[in-house]
């Protein structure tokens, strides 16, 4: 689920794969290790905790060598321990494995190798997948890995070595990301392009039951039934600087202040301005077809699920097509059933998602069209679905969802104009929700300009145990995502709910200690959840509100206000997120959180 390098070159291997393996840090992790292969040895050093308390193994006692695999490890099959670590061994010492993934069957396989005399040294599933490649191995470590897969039930992106080979690096997948990066005179592995970037923009994807072997000016890949496969070289898109720092303290508030351009870039080329549409070319869908969707799933986790709720709101408002959201996890196991004029979208930022890819297979199975909205070009739910929008959003290094979820939200909104445009959406109405899209980035510029104010209101508010988010309508989602952003970064319990729904249970927490966030911008409802707020205040509940500029009305009964711009109301969300998301940063920071690399979260979750 963590991260994988491998590297086979002329450099330094420590030096690339401890590089690549700070570059993964992004992912979330519990603990690393790397193994080089020198003069027929071993050097295999791993830690718990940081990349830095890896390096300051590798400092006390260095590796060398031109050939060797690093991983980063979110623990599934045993705590976060040295042991746990990966790489693994096999019985012989001779093969190190890193891993990717759950290995459903490891207990079954486990007993038969300790029947036949293995000794573990760990609890990880992985290990007993290096045993078993170890007891295929007959000289040929491609030929054995393949063998060992055939027994393996679970999901995987592995690179193993052998000690007596340090001219070859096998890797393999299966529904964990796994790609290889082609230098001159040196090649890479890895589970995600950021490791290797620096190094190379030629990559190609590994698909599903794929293998490969890397030598050092060379790469095969072949299937798990040993099938060679001809492999499609692409360009990433992005450059090694987009995945820097630069003047911000944390990636999450870098991505934030991007927004702006990320907007922008989701709406590039995309408004048809004579005919008061939008254009989403990717979705290969003719005219006829849309037009003959009558219902609209969308699938995702997380925040991509919460921006699938904003455009359930959208394109029933726009377009009056019956729109559902799903949890992926919860879709795939349903027997939902779906016509054949419903259109199903899969909204993933890194497009690796375990679950929300496994929903896709299933529809896909079932002979669906499904399509995706998707930020990683190349993932493996942007090769799998049958068309869809890139959301060019660029690399997003934050654990917490920022910048993508603006860009999946602009995008539905094109969406929603164009299914709209086909239905009962009048010209000048389609034009008008265009016309003031294009001015979303500038009102954001301006929402960004109060990080300092919000910054305030964080200090005052960052040592409450508990908060409540509540909105109506269009902003519901948002109520949702504000709790997921602060609970996520600050560890503060936080919920979110239609601001009316408050009153059939959460009212119970309200107390003097207890803020509750009530997006309310004017628009149609908000009297409605004027009301709401006093329900609050009756209570001595602290208020925080996000309000439109100028509502003095609204501001005074808030003990804090955020504001945002007047808009839109269907794109009230795209602004009221920005406080929220500030807010969440800024309480994070004041009570000393790891903002980027929250505890327990990994940026992409491959296991279910
Ligand atoms: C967002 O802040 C979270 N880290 C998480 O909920 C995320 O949105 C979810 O895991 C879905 O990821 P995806 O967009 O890459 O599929
Ligand atoms: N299941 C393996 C373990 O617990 C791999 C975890 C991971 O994907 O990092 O060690």
């Amino acid at each position: 689920m963590c991260g994988i390098i491998g590297y086979i070159g002329t450099k330094p291997a420590p030096n690339v794969i401890l590089e690549g393996l700070r570059r993964l840090e992004y992912r979330g992790y519990d603990s690393a290790g790397i193994v080089t292969l020198n003069n027929g040895q071993f050097e295999l050093r791993k830690k718990t905790g940081r990349i830095n308390d890896l390096a300051a193994v590798l400092k006390k006692s260095p590796a060398h060598g031109h050939t060797g695999i690093g991983h980063t490890r979110w623990a599934t099959h045993g705590a976060p321990t040295d042991a746990n670590a990966h790489p693994h061994l096999d019985q012989s010492g001779k093969i190190a494995l890193v891993h990717n993934g759950v290995i459903e069957n490891h207990q079954s396989l486990k007993d038969k190798l300790i029947a036949a005399g293995h000794q573990f040294l760990s609890q990880t599933d992985t290990e007993v997948l290096a045993h078993l490649i170890g007891n295929f191995y007959k000289g040929d470590l491609t030929e054995a890995v393949r063998l060992a897969l055939k027994d393996i039930v679970g999901t995987y992106g592995i690179a193993c070595v052998h000690v007596d080979h340090p001219e070859i690096i096998v890797g393999a997948r299966r529904g964990s990301p796994l790609l290889l990066g082609i230098g001159r005179n040196e090649n890479f592995l890895a589970s995600d392009v950021s490791a290797i970037i620096a190094h190379t923009r030629r990559v190609v994807y590994l698909n599903d039951f794929e293998l490969v072997t890397l030598t050092r000016d060379d790469f095969q890949v072949s299937t798990i039934e040993a099938a060679t496969v001809t492999p499609q070289v692409r360009e990433v898109e992005y450059a090694a600087e987009e995945v820097e720092r630069g003047k911000f303290p944390h990636y999450m508030l870098k991505e934030i202040f991007e927004q702006p351009r990320v907007v922008e870039n989701a709406l590039r080329g995309r408004i048809v301005h004579d005919e008061a549409t939008a254009r989403l070319g990717g979705l290969n869908l003719s005219p006829a077809d849309l037009r003959a969707v009558d219902r609209i799933i969308f699938i995702a986790c997380g925040t991509a699920l919460h921006a699938g709720m904003v455009g359930k709101y959208v394109l029933e408002e726009l377009a009056r097509i019956p729109t559902e959201t799903d949890y992926a996890s919860e879709f795939r196991y349903r027997n939902s059933p779906i016509d054949k004029h419903t259109l199903v979208f899969a909204i993933s930022q890194s497009g690796e998602t375990i679950d929300t890819l496994a929903a896709v297979r299933e529809c896909r199975r079932k002979g669906h069209k499904t399509l995706g909205i998707v930020n990683s070009v190349g993932s493996t739910i942007a090769r799998e679905v049958d068309g869809g929008t890139y959301m060019h959003a660029g690399p997003e290094i934050g654990v917490a969802a920022t910048k993508t979820f603006l860009s999946q939200i602009t995008i539905l909104t094109l969406l929603a104009v164009l299914m709209g445009r086909m239905r009962h959406l009048a010209s000048t109405r389609g034009a008008e929700i265009l016309k003031e899209l294009e001015t979303i980035p500038g009102k954001i510029e301006r929402i960004l300009q109060q990080t300092d104010a919000i910054q305030k209101v964080a200090q005052k508010y960052c040592d409450a145990k508990s908060f409540l988010f509540l909105a109506r309508q269009f902003n519901f989602p948002i109520a949702l995502e504000g709790a997921l952003k602060l609970k996520e970064i600050s560890y503060i319990h936080a919920e979110g709910y239609p601001a009316a729904e408050m009153k059939h249970g959460p009212i119970a927490l309200v107390d003097p200690h207890t803020p509750s966030v009530f997006i309310a911008p004017r628009n149609s409802v908000s009297d409605k959840t004027m009301a709401n707020i006093e329900e609050v205040k009756a209570r001595k509940g602290p208020v925080i509100v996000v309000a439109t500029e100028g509502d003095t009305a609204t501001a005074q009964k808030a003990d804090d206000v955020l504001y945002i711009p007047d808009t839109n109301e269907c794109l009230q969300p795209l602004l009221t997120v920005i406080p929220l998301q500030l807010l969440a940063y800024h309480i994070a920071v004041a009570r000393g959180c790891d903002v980027d690399k929250p505890r327990n979260l990994a940026k992409s979750v491959t296991v279910e």
